[in-house]
């Protein structure tokens, strides 16, 4: 059995599978870059000041160096009895350089250096997914953009409402992802800060230069307090609610695909490759993919719910109940990653219905408030003129009509405003154009909206 890092202060031998249960070597091993990027920073620091010689921090720096060569050459055993991934670097650096090795926790515990780890590798994913996002916006835009002339049903309910603009619907979740974008960069500010240093509780006798290795490893700003510094995770929380939320978004949008795409609406069609088969029914082309991500929003949803409460009942500072806060944040990167990649390419080959779209809103009554906006122009109380609409509809049920099928005369009986014209005014196209309010689905203001929208994401 090999020694403990800790071995001076115990005797009974230890158990390999409760050392199994101790560890997280298994899943924190994706930190290793992170972790020697700190260690280098910290021996760095630690030489500027006089704590090591510059000789030892020469054969550190290399001896990491080489560490992570084997590690990408994948000649690096792990073991449990070195618990994480810090201890397992320190062994593997210490057997490669020996004991000079063993200077580089001088003025460091793991309590600020899992945190410091932490902190890198949330900041580098965020980028990432700010990245995924913006390349979804854009999939979004042109979307948008090349089908400006779809009408399609608008709802409240899930009952027709109002004709919009297929642009207009989707351009919806292009706001919805910039809000996401903005979110996670303001999370930034809290996720960019280094708690290296604090040591495991206290801060430390050695003179060293917290700023110095919150600059060599580019972070804005430093923790002020070390207790603060080794027990926060308000920053994982953060990320994972951001997480959520897009999550929550790409799963409302994957409803709407999945409802677009049923045989019932028919509105649109996924290619092949964003769809499978059944093993059974030979005619079945299923929208699994958006499923999936609609799913999988419950898995990052999860993994917020769990760090809340595995952070509420916590005493400052550092306990080892926080080992528990990684596997779901590393989870929900790969999932929110994973899930917009699949979105982009699955609205990069998506085909619209045109035909159906069009035939659609041509065969409801969405057009019925304008009937009775029409009446209002006309000097009709809008109440008034709510109640006489509503009437023509329910004539129009009982006769298997819409509005566009009655006579001149019908409408005449019901109102003796409504004049020839209001054939041109309840056709959806007119009913789209004429919302150009700010916002709104005509014609001229999706097109200001697309403008407004491509300055948001032009690098
Ligand atoms: N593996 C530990 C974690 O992820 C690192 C910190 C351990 N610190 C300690 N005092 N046991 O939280």
């Amino acid at each position: 059995m090999t020694k403990k890092a800790w071995g001076g202060r115990f005797q009974g031998e230890a158990i390999e599978w409760v050392d199994a249960f101790n560890a997280s070597i298994h899943f924190d091993q994706v930190l290793i870059e992170k972790d020697v990027a700190g260690s280098i920073a910290h021996a760095t620091m630690l030489a500027a000041k006089e704590i090591i010689t510059e000789e030892e921090k020469k054969q550190i720096i290399d001896g990491l160096s080489a560490v992570l060569d084997d590690y990408d050459a994948g000649r690096l055993d792990f073991s449990v009895q070195h618990e994480d991934i810090h201890m397992n670097v320190e062994h593997a650096l210490i057997e490669k350089i020996g004991d000079v090795g063993g200077k580089l926790h001088t003025a460091r515990s793991r309590n600020d250096q899992i945190a410091t780890d932490m902190h890198l590798y949330v900041k580098e994913k965020v980028y990432e997914i700010i990245e995924s996002i913006e390349t979804l916006q854009e999939t979004i835009l042109e979307l948008a953009e090349n089908n400006l002339h779809c009408i399609m049903p608008g709802y409240t309910h899930l009952q027709r409402a109002q004709p919009v603009l297929f642009s207009h619907h989707i351009m919806a979740y292009f706001w919805m992802l910039k809000r996401d974008k903005d979110r996670f960069n303001d999370a930034l500010t809290r996720i960019d800060m280094s708690p290296l240093g604090a040591g495991a509780i206290s801060g430390t006798t050695f003179n060293i230069d917290r700023e110095m290795t919150q600059e060599l490893l580019q972070f804005s700003d430093v923790y002020q307090n070390s207790m603060d510094a080794v027990s926060d995770r308000d920053y994982i929380i953060e990320t994972l609610s951001d997480i959520s939320l897009v999550m929550v978004h790409l799963s409302r949008l994957s409803e709407e695909i999945i409802f677009w795409m049923s045989e019932e609406a028919n509105f649109v069609q996924l290619s092949d490759q964003f769809t499978t088969g059944s093993s059974m029914m030979p005619q079945k082309k299923n929208p699994d993919m958006a499923e999936l991500i609609r799913g999988k929003s419950a898995r990052t949803t999860g993994a917020l719910t769990s760090i809340l409460m595995l952070v509420k009942g916590l005493p400052l500072t550092y306990n080892k109940d926080l080992q528990e806060d990684k596997e779901g944040i590393f989870d929900a990167v790969t999932t929110v990653k994973g899930s917009l990649r699949i979105m982009t390419g699955m609205l990069e080959t998506m085909t619209i219905n045109e035909a159906v779209l069009e035939k659609t809103v041509q065969n409801d009554f969405s057009n019925a408030t304008e009937l009775a906006d029409y009446l209002v122009q006309k000097g009709v109380p809008f109440r008034k003129a709510h109640e006489v609409v509503g009437e023509l509809v329910l004539k129009c049920i009982n006769e298997d009509k819409y509005l566009k099928d009655l006579a001149l005369e019908e409408y005449q009986r019901h109102h003796e405003a409504i004049q020839g014209d209001i054939y041109t005014v309840l056709s959806p196209k007119t009913v789209v154009d004429r919302r150009n309010s700010l916002g709104g689905t005509g014609t001229e203001a999706v097109k200001k909206q697309l403008h407004i929208a491509k300055n948001t994401i032009k690098k």
